[in-house]
């Protein structure tokens, strides 16, 4: 069974490799130290049966994040007040082995309820993310991601379109 937990030191991050150097090394060493500083949190997709070192099939972290209700499409902004709080999916990625097995949809299901959680507790407008390349942006719009007018490579995807997907999910 594949499970979602906090980047924690049994999980083997010398032996993750996404493709992408960037992320590997925020994965590697950058991470660990941000979730301990509240920085960011880190959560890692595991099988719960593998031994320890624990091999990370994917990550993604999540931090708070403020923004400017004028940088949203026109539609999203309305109502808003100039300010307000929303959380940035700063990192999401596969490990190159177990790509194109439906595991990066996983990623941006758990962090979606993720946000749900947080919504929870302190609200937020919905999830934010700088998609790397062109690519990564197709990859983040199949999940209802939509495009920032004045950021071609940042999106969101509002709250209710989070809480539909995870209310289908459950
Ligand atoms: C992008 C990435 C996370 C996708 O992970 P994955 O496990 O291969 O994706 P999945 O198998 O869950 O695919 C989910 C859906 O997205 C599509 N998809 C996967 N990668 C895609 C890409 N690069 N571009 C467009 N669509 C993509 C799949 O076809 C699938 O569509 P379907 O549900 O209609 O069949 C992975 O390739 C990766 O880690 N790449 C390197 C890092 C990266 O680019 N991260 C993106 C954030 S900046």
């Amino acid at each position: 069974m594949l499970k979602l937990e906090p980047l924690a030191r049994s999980h083997n991050r010398d032996g993750f490799d996404c493709g992408s150097e960037p992320l590997n090394l925020f994965f590697k060493q950058t991470a660990r130290q941000h979730a301990e500083r509240g920085i960011s949190r880190t959560f890692v997709l595991v099988d719960e049966e593998s031994p320890q070192p624990i091999p990370v099939l994917g990550f993604f972290s999540l931090n708070l994040c403020q923004i400017k209700s004028e940088t949203l499409p026109a539609a999203e902004a309305k109502r808003l007040p100039r300010d307000v709080g929303a959380v940035r999916l700063g990192r999401l990625a596969v490990d190159l082995e177990n790509q194109g097995q439906g595991l990066g949809k996983m990623l941006v299901m758990g962090a979606m309820q993720k946000f749900m959680e947080i919504f929870r507790t302190a609200g937020g407008i919905g999830l934010f993310v700088d998609a790397k390349d062109a690519k990564a942006k197709q990859f983040y719009e199949k999940f209802g991601f939509i495009a920032i007018p004045a950021n071609e490579l940042e999106l969101f995807l509002p709250v209710k379109t989070i809480e539909d997907a995870v209310s289908e999910s459950a």
